[in-house]
């Protein structure tokens, strides 16, 4: 078997989705499961973008050990010195720096001739290379750059001190067949390309990621840049989960192995999931609810005579027990916290304890609590602004609607023992419940997006609320979870404001790479 190296970018390039903002305590989170997944390398963010950004891969290079951890940086001095400080108290640290290198870019963009992104290319690495010596370059928009050009450049960053060399896809452009052609010449040509990992970082623009990224792996790439759940710019990148379970499911003929650990990959997809604020699609490969469900009775059939009729793939391989932990009401802390531990998710004692509470009053809505509802309740509870510092906990809601009367919702919040109530009105029960809880709290906030989906199967299934919400001129994104979609509402209009008013926001920077 041949190792690839998973280059998991879904702190960098996955929080560059339109929308994504993790406060710090979010990043840590996803990147301990990360690191318990398996991948190799994290990259954490790209440290020049903001203070927030700076702090995030810090904390990850000083708490997260048994991955290497890269940083972004542009090739400008300043840049790669920002990145260095942010990564070097990290067991293994990467410094990644890029430049664009296709003539559209190179024109339109940096306004530089080749000649300079040369030269820039050359200095940046040598300057990265005299801090570690684990430097990957990338040339941004490889696939659309002049063979004869990208050769240089690659030679360049090589002769400087790379070892690893990165090919994007920018813009999701290329296709498979065209990117082997690309990988072929360049291993071939590039002066020292045997001393290097060769990589690669597709982009989702036509839904190629995932076969490209294959491609190039049998084109002789040994690193995988991929986000979970496919997060990313714009159509976003090569889904961890795909490019894994596609290594492994076609191992036998292909040859390859990653170091990941499949049986953490729901877990992982789902965390991303709920703090990041992107749900899963349902038919989405590996990790979508439908995944694995047979709905035809055919194919039901099949299933049951051997799951292998219609299952490429072992549930089991990618974290789902098929079993359902029923929790009902007469079940304790005890019962409880072993569920939550067995699933992964017993580390935040703090969070554990606030979802026992929630959990009593869900068993008693709600005929069984599934392992689905016990994994929403804590990993909302998770991503919850630390208490204190003006943060607000939700205590109730009543909603009252009928089609001739407006909507109003009252809301009940509390804050260091003391509990407010407030009234609103709004266009729908979502938007006076809303109001409410922005009455209660005394900011202005405005709901911007809204998207509801179901945790589980059934009517008395919990909603899964995403919200993106402006306060007081900062956008953020939250989750909440409940029987009642109007409750999950206002539990994540909540969950965002406390973010902004316990200060662990983030702002959105849109001037990223
Ligand atoms: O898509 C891209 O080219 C990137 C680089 C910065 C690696 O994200
Ligand atoms: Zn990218």
């Amino acid at each position: 078997m041949e190792r690839v190296t998973i280059f998991d970018t879904s702190l960098r390039d996955g929080e560059q989705s339109p929308g994504i903002a993790l406060n710090v305590t979010e990043k840590l989170e996803i990147a301990h499961q990360l690191a318990r997944l398996g991948v190799d390398v994290i990259e954490a963010g790209f440290p020049a973008a903001s203070p927030g950004d700076f702090e995030g891969v810090r904390a990850i290079a000083e708490q997260v050990r048994g991955a290497s951890v890269a940083a972004l940086c542009r090739t400008r001095e300043d840049d790669v010195e920002r990145a260095w400080d942010a990564i070097k108290p990290a067991e293994r640290p990467r410094l990644h720096t890029f430049i664009s290198t296709s003539p559209i870019h190179r024109e339109k963009k940096l306004r530089m001739t080749t000649e300079q992104v040369l030269a820039e290319t050359a200095r940046a690495v040598a300057q990265a290379s005299a801090f570690t010596d684990d430097v990957e370059f990338s040339a941004e928009d490889a696939t659309r750059t002049e063979l004869a050009f990208l050769v240089e450049v690659f030679a360049a960053a090589i002769e400087n001190g790379a070892t690893t060399i990165n090919v994007p896809d920018t813009v999701g452009f290329v296709m498979p067949a065209e990117f082997v052609e690309i990988l072929d010449a360049l291993r071939e040509r590039v002066p020292g390309a045997d001393r290097v990992v060769w990589s690669v970082h597709c982009h989702n623009d036509l839904g190629l990621a995932t076969a490209n990224s294959l491609a190039a792996v049998r084109a002789g790439a040994r690193q995988v840049e991929v986000c979970v759940n496919g997060i990313g710019e714009r159509a976003g990148n090569a889904a961890l989960e795909e490019v894994v379970m596609a290594l492994r499911t076609h191992s036998p003929t292909l040859g390859y192995e990653t170091g990941i650990d499949t049986r953490e990959i729901t877990r992982t997809s789902r965390l991303v999931s709920m703090l990041s604020g992107y749900p899963v699609q349902r038919n989405k490969s590996v990790v979508g609810a439908n995944a694995f469900s047979h709905e035809s009775g055919i194919h039901q059939h099949g299933v049951l005579m051997e799951r292998t009729t219609y299952e490429i793939m072992n549930p089991e391989d990618v974290g789902l027990t098929g079993s359902t932990i029923v929790l009902g009401k007469h079940s304790g802390r005890h019962a409880f916290v072993d569920a939550v531990t067995k699933l992964g998710y017993g580390g935040d004692e703090a969070a554990v304890e606030r979802a026992f509470v929630r959990f009593k009053d869900l068993a008693d809505r709600k005929a069984a609590v599934t392992d689905n509802d016990l994994v929403a309740l804590v990993t909302e509870e998770a991503s919850q602004a630390p208490s204190g510092g003006g943060v607000w906990a939700f205590e109730g809601l009543d909603v009252a609607h009928t089609t001739d009367t407006p909507p109003t919702a009252t809301v009940r919040l509390s804050r260091d023992g003391a509990t407010v109530a407030e009234t609103a009105t709004g266009d729908g029960m979502i938007d006076a419940a809303c109001n409410a809880v922005a009455a209660a709290v005394g900011v202005v906030a405005r709901l911007l997006s809204f998207q509801v989906a179901a945790v589980d199967e059934g009517s008395d299934a919990m909603g899964d609320v995403s919200v993106a919400v402006e306060v007081g001129g900062e956008r953020v994104v939250a989750r909440g979870v409940s029987v009642d979609v109007v409750e999950a509402s206002a539990r994540a209009f909540l969950n965002a404001v406390n973010k902004v008013v316990g200060g662990t926001a983030v702002a959105h920077r849109t001037d990223k790479p």
